[in-house]
């Protein structure tokens, strides 16, 4: 897997992006409704419009997209081929650009059924991904997930090749999160950071990733869902997301993704809040089988007790998640979200179900062990 985009980072980054537009004659500006209301993005929208002869803008991407929107996003287009795609959003619009990119590069002759069924893209226009919200890394991995409604299931293409040449991380942007789209999307990140650190298929690439990731994670969490103006932790949330991407890219996540699939898909529970309830029993649950990992992950904490001995430091980490989601104010019991004892079955069989990701948990997994995890949270 190459991860070779450029990125550019930084508060004001927006402002000096002039030179990646010259050279293009069809921009395709992807976002959503709400995105495209900042003051940031309609500026660098109209930049882009005194440079560039034909630029279409598509503001109005839905969450959690389907196959369905992605097709009306290319019968929208009055031109069919482009030069250049531009995400700016959260995962969902990240996802759409990044198939737009394949799916209307000249000489492509490639559809998004042929995506669907499993072709790969060979070649994409130029991309450029620029995320306002710091937790799935979207921008960072070869992944796009789409809503499949006739099957009520959700389909991820993955293709190295959507990738995109150019990544922007702008603080600013992120700072027009609510305070809990700022704490359940960062625990979204640090999700996929543990998981892909403990995986089946961690390894020396997606460690690097993960402990760099974990390091501006655990130093910025809290102060950035504290303080929206605090551009430094917002900016290492954005990093901490990225290298999430990054690690994601090289090695997979495990059980807390497999079991909030299900709360996602039938009971449309944000992504990020799914994650941050199922977080602390599933990580008790693998603890014993990745001790040294979560000990490494441990003496990246700010505070961390280094004289701790390794065993300690793995069930300190643990406590570290409890007590780091309570403080999030994130939720912790599924009747939270309106989810009772009669959803157990239905929970634990497609979450059994999700085996791309079940086969990555770094122990033996039992149908027991999925209920139990889940009557725990009861
Ligand atoms: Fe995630």
């Amino acid at each position: 897997m190459h991860i070779n985009s450029t990125i550019l980072s930084g508060q004001g980054v927006l402002n000096d992006l002039h030179w990646l537009f010259k050279a293009h004659h069809h921009v395709i500006f992807i976002t959503d409704k709400n995105v495209i209301n900042l003051p940031q993005v309609s500026s660098l929208l109209a930049t882009i419009k005194t440079i560039v002869p034909v630029v279409t803008c598509i503001d109005d991407i839905p969450p959690e997209p389907s196959q369905h929107d992605v097709a009306n996003v290319l019968a929208k287009l009055s031109l069919p081929v482009a030069d250049f795609v531009i995400g700016v959003g959260g995962g969902s619009v990240l996802d759409v650009a990044k198939l737009v990119s394949v799916l209307t590069v000249a000489n492509n002759n490639l559809t998004l059924k042929q995506l669907l069924d499993g072709v790969q893209p060979l070649r994409r226009c130029a991309s450029l991904l620029i995320p306002t919200t710091a937790g799935t890394g979207s921008e960072a991995t070869p992944n796009a997930i789409l809503a499949i409604p006739e099957k009520a299931t959700k389909q991820g293409i993955i293709s190295s090749v959507m990738l995109p040449d150019y990544v922007c991380l702008a603080p600013e942007l992120t700072s027009s999160m609510p305070k809990m789209v700022a704490a359940s999307t960062g625990v979204d990140a640090l999700c996929h950071l543990i998981e892909c650190l403990t995986s089946n298929l961690s390894n020396a690439v997606s460690d690097n990733y993960a402990v760099l990731g974990l390091s501006k994670l655990f130093a910025a969490i809290e102060k950035s869902v504290v303080d929206k103006d605090n551009f430094g932790a917002r900016l290492n949330m954005l990093w901490a997301s990225y290298y999430g991407g990054a690690a994601i890219a090289h090695a997979g996540t495990h059980l807390v993704h497999a079991m909030s699939y299900p709360l996602g898909g039938k009971y449309h529970i944000a992504h990020g809040v799914a994650n941050a309830i199922l977080l602390v029993p599933c990580m008790a649950f693998v603890r014993d089988a990745v001790v040294d990992k979560f000990a490494l992950a441990y003496d990246l904490l700010p505070d961390a007790q280094l004289a701790l001995t390794t065993e300690e430091k793995s069930y300190a980490l643990v406590d570290y998640f409890s007590q780091l989601i309570v403080r999030l104010g994130l939720p912790t019991k599924l009747q939270q979200l309106n989810i009772s004892s009669h959803d157990l079955p239905y929970l634990v069989d497609n979450a059994l179900n999700v085996k791309r990701l079940m086969n990555n948990v770094p122990k033996p997994i039992t149908e027991q062990d999925v209920l139990a995890i889940y009557q725990s949270l009861l």
